[in-house]
């Protein structure tokens, strides 16, 4: 069973921007938010850019090579939303930013 993995510390990712970390080998992509963080796959859908290098902003990243846009939260593609990417539980503990990321099937 997954068990929720630290990742980074609070602090660490700058308002506005993601980071991509390897958990159970897959790559997830966390954002900070206006302060909230989320993670969902890094992995985007149209041609496989890092979500991670893009901005994101009210709940929105928008992907880094041909602005595809992602909710955050629920992992939709906003122009679709019968399309979307995985998302993963996250909680902070303590200073640690923690996801829980189910392996690969
Ligand atoms: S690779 Fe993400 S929009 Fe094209």
């Amino acid at each position: 069973m997954a068990e929720f993995q630290a990742v980074a510390k609070v602090g660490d990712i700058p308002e506005g921007q993601g980071r991509a970390f390897a958990v159970n080998d897959r790559m997830v992509a966390v954002f900070n938010d206006g302060g909230e963080h989320f993670a969902i796959d890094d992995f985007c859908p149209h041609m496989g850019a890092a979500l991670s290098d893009g901005h994101v902003e009210k709940g929105v990243v928008a992907c880094p090579w041909h602005a595809w846009r992602f909710c955050v939260r629920d992992g939709t593609w906003c122009d679709n939303p019968r399309i979307k990417i995985d998302r993963f539980d996250l909680r902070i503990e303590g200073d640690k930013i923690e996801v829980l990321v189910p392996p690969k099937r």
